[in-house]
């Protein structure tokens, strides 16, 4: 199912999702380096580019060294990943060593290209924090200077029936917030929940709760 947009846009964002059935199969370096690829073009301050991906692929030594960092739930279906990325970014300039305040949200913009590309290219991109920050930090020795992001699980597209049922029940696309309720213009919203969104009969209502509104 489609999922639906309250504007006209382009179909890459909408059916970008994060889906947990992958099928165990390989992707190519090749396939890999494509999203590494599609990170890179993002725009940073001073075209510093503070993102850094480290990543294995199943099957070899440093998989288990990835793997194990990961929480149970996520263990559960990443095990059928392709390979793990971890996702850090450099706190300061590489220019003067001065703190650059926008890592993360630059590294957040590499990390949302890598993800647009890798469902364009029909692959499973999910971005996990279930993990053990500390721990990789320190199995992967990760300098001060970076700050751990997220870590991305990235496969080939499954069949859902192989996951268990509890994961079956989660494997649906969701929907989000309405634009009314994070865009304020003029100034600062501080009742974001103006509008109440449920639904009726399959139908998305919108409901203002806000009589000022
Ligand atoms: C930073 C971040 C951390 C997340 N952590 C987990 C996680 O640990 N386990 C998981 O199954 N999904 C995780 N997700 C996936 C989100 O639940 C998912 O992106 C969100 O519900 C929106 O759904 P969509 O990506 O399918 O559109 C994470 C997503 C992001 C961006």
């Amino acid at each position: 199912m489609e999922r639906k947009t309250q504007f006209k846009i382009s179909k890459v964002f909408p059916r970008r999702w994060s889906p947990r059935a992958m099928s165990g199969e390989s992707i190519s370096k090749e396939q890999l380096f494509a999203l590494f690829e599609a990170a890179r073009w993002a725009p940073s301050a001073f075209n510093n580019q503070p993102w850094r991906f480290i990543y294995a692929m199943n099957g070899t030594k440093e998989w288990n060294l990835f793997f194990n960092l990961l929480i149970d739930f996520n263990k559960m279906w990443a095990k059928n990943a392709s390979n793990l990325i971890l996702v850090i970014s450099k706190k300061s300039f590489e220019l003067n060593n001065k703190p650059n305040p926008t890592h993360s949200f630059e590294t957040g913009a590499a990390w949302m290209s890598l993800a647009l590309q890798g469902s364009m290219d029909g692959l499973v991109t999910h971005t996990i924090s279930g993990f053990d920050y500390e721990k990789a930090r320190t199995d992967l020795k990760i300098p001060d200077d970076y700050n751990i992001e997220a870590m991305v699980v990235i496969g080939k597209e499954g069949k859902k029936e192989d996951l268990s049922e509890d994961l079956q029940k989660m494997e649906v696309q969701s929907d989000r917030k309405n634009i009314e309720e994070f865009v304020f213009e003029g100034g600062f919203n501080e009742n974001p929940w103006m509008y109440r969104m449920y639904w009726k009969n399959n139908i998305q209502i919108n409901e203002r709760t806000n009589k000022e509104g």
